[in-house]
């Protein structure tokens, strides 16, 4: 069984790993974490940690880690797919069952009447199904998908039939492609279609790689071209029936967009009028079994099978096939439905950065605003949203042909960042100059925080990124001395980096609390570390008294930090939100691979030995991976 990602990360979104390993380790609160006698090693005294933020264990002793899902397979030696089937239970979210869609996918088949009119026959090509062609998803448990699962097995691979024993039952996709199959076959044959796409730019080849048809006028072409298959094509809302009982064709005398889901099979289909004046603009087929607009993006197969590395959410089909064909991959829209957070999230899964395109009229704002709503609870671990706001009058699609495609680059380069959106969006109703204004903008933006992840950074450096802007205090100020650019480079390690961010950002430390459970006691920064645990859960608000309170705590180093301040510049780098928390997250991914291979080179047992070398390919999976987006 294929679990989706979504579906893993909801399930332990509702899933506390204190609980639940509470209920098999007794678990004692010390400082920020919880901690007891490891479950997975003999020992008298506590090493094995539990981190409710991070929803993670960690056993400094056996170097055991992971989270609730990786708990639950080590201790019972359970597989994934099992360990799922029981959270899934207890958190009440369901898994997806492969087996019975198998039947819903299926539909009865008429018998051929050797009467009929010559059918529309397609050449059983199947979908381009070549896995390799899609980037991997990112999956921790890929080490334990080497069960082979009979439930994997898509039917759609083994098109075997001869045409002489036409089976009973049909299959949805195979339906779906023959009549994608159907329109673009139609296309040669109407000129005001083929008009109509040249009209709009397209050349051959867009054509084609998109796939792109025509459905004629006749109000029953479906029926005839396929008349064996009525039952599937109501399932799947292509045929519908009027009041009087009589069967006609969705979509009728338009031009076809065939909607493919991230595999690449046909699942739906968008079509245009092909005059402006005809209403509605366009018509797309109803969900079905195989169709969910909810969680599709138009053009995401395609942006993965060119490794699109820079992905952008647009309006329309048109844009992303405009821009496709100026030679931009990674341009996505919806489906003619509002983005939602599952549209969002399988975004950020393809990138931590992601930017969305807002027309630049009034209901562009409001979708932006409205966008706004439902990302801003999906900014954790680095993600990263830019906003594009179109120059007015525009969308993708006319701004590109209008300005040429190294002119959008460039517009889409300098597409603020979230912070700079937020600040431009708030301040623009309100008199800023005035303390009132400041208030009001303060007391709107923190309504907006409130929808951030409460475990992220990203709150606090926002607010404090908000009280500069506005000019309301005077932040604090390490003394960088003229010669400190020059040297810094040279001198200084990671360490100093981490502690000097951690210094300016105190509420970056949760970027680097896992790093506890890898350095020497003795380090400076371990040290530092320390004093942050225990302290951390009492930092007051506001990120200037925070400051002051860590600097108090820390008053036993204030000459090595004082130093590490300068030597680092740390100000100049950390300026905007963004920065700081890449910088932090970044600093500590180097710092924990760094730890790991130290302790690799004299592992205290062969399971810490065999632990700290999965989580030294996990870190270095996830090391590569920023490098290639960022
Ligand atoms: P727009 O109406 O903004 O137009 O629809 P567009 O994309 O610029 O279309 P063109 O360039 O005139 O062809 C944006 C998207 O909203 C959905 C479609 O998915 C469309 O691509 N839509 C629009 C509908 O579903 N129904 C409609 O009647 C109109
Ligand atoms: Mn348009």
């Amino acid at each position: 069984m294929a679990i989706p990602q979504h579906t893993i990360d909801q399930i332990l979104d509702r899933t506390d790993i204190v609980d639940l390993i509470g209920q098999r380790v007794k678990l004692k609160k010390t400082g920020r974490t919880y901690s007891g006698c490891c479950p997975f090693h003999q020992e008298k005294s506590p090493s094995f940690h539990v981190y409710r933020d991070k929803q993670y264990f960690h056993c400094f002793g056996c170097q055991a880690n992971g989270n609730a899902i990786r708990f639950l397979m080590d201790i019972d030696h359970r597989n994934f797919v099992d360990v799922m089937k029981d959270l899934a239970n207890q958190t009440g979210i369901e898994l997806p069952k492969d087996n019975q869609d198998n039947k819903k996918i299926s539909y009865k088949r008429e018998a051929a009447k050797p009467s009929t009119a010559p059918n529309f026959t397609a050449p059983s090509k199947t979908p381009d199904l070549n896995q390799n062609d899609i980037a991997p998803e990112i999956d921790p448990f890929e080490a334990f998908s080497q069960y082979p699962d009979p439930e994997d097995f898509d039917p759609t691979q083994f098109n075997m039939m001869s045409d002489q024993q036409i089976p009973q039952e049909g299959n949805l996709y195979d339906l779906l492609e023959n009549v994608a199959q159907f329109y673009e076959k139609q296309l040669p044959s109407s000129q005001s279609a083929q008009q109509y796409f040249k009209h709009r730019g397209l050349g051959k080849n867009t054509i084609q790689y998109w796939r792109l048809g025509y459905a004629p006028e006749d109000w029953q072409h479906l029926e005839k071209a396929f008349p064996q298959d009525i039952e599937g094509l109501r399932l799947l809302g292509l045929i519908r029936t009027s009041d009087n009982g009589r069967d006609f064709d969705l979509l009728r005398d338009r031009v076809i967009f065939p909607i493919r889901d991230s595999k690449g099979r046909v699942v739906g289909f968008g079509g245009r009028a092909l005059n402006d004046d005809i209403k509605p603009k366009y018509i797309n087929s109803p969900d079905s079994e195989v169709f969910h607009k909810n969680q599709l993006l138009y053009g995401l197969y395609e942006g993965r099978k060119e490794r699109a590395q820079n992905w952008l959410m647009v309006e329309g089909y048109m844009d992303v096939i405009a821009l496709q064909q100026y030679g931009i991959s990674g341009a996505v829209a919806t489906l003619g439905t509002a983005s939602n957070a599952d549209h969002l999230g399988i975004l950020f899964k393809q990138n931590n950065q992601i930017t969305i395109a807002f027309d630049g009229d009034i209901a562009g704002q409001k979708a932006a605003r409205r966008t706004l709503e439902i990302a801003l609870p999906l900014l954790n671990d680095g993600r990263e949203l830019k906003f594009f706001v179109l120059p007015k009058e525009h969308d993708p699609d006319s701004l590109i042909r209008k300005e040429g495609v190294e002119s959008f680059h460039r517009l889409w380069q300098n597409a603020p960042l979230l912070s700079d959106f937020l600040f431009a969006l708030l301040s623009q109703n309100y008199e800023i100059t005035t303390p009132e204004g400041k208030s009001q903008v303060m007391a709107e933006l923190n309504q907006l925080i409130e929808l951030l992840p409460k475990q992220g950074s990203y709150r606090y450096l926002l607010r404090q990124f908000f009280r500069e802007k506005l000019g309301f205090n005077k932040k604090w100020q390490p003394q960088v001395s003229l010669d400190a650019t020059l040297s810094f480079a040279q001198n200084t390690g990671n360490e100093e980096f981490a502690i000097a961010i951690l210094m300016q950002h105190p509420f970056l430390y949760i970027h680097f609390e896992v790093l506890r459970a890898f350095i020497q006691p003795n380090d400076f920064i371990a040290q530092i570390l320390t004093i942050f645990d225990v302290i951390f859960d009492d930092l007051p608000d506001d990120q200037e008294l925070a400051t002051y309170y860590i600097l108090g705590a820390c008053s036993a180093y204030h000459l090595q930090l004082s130093e590490i301040i300068q030597r680092t510049n740390i100000q100049a780098l950390t300026d905007s939100p963004e920065m700081a928390d890449k910088l932090a997250s970044d600093y500590s991914l180097a710092l924990q691979e760094k730890y790991v291979k130290q302790k690799l080179k004299s592992p205290s047992s062969l399971i810490e030995m065999r632990n700290l070398r999965r989580q030294l390919n996990e870190l270095t999976k996830k090391i590569s991976l920023k490098l290639v987006h960022s």
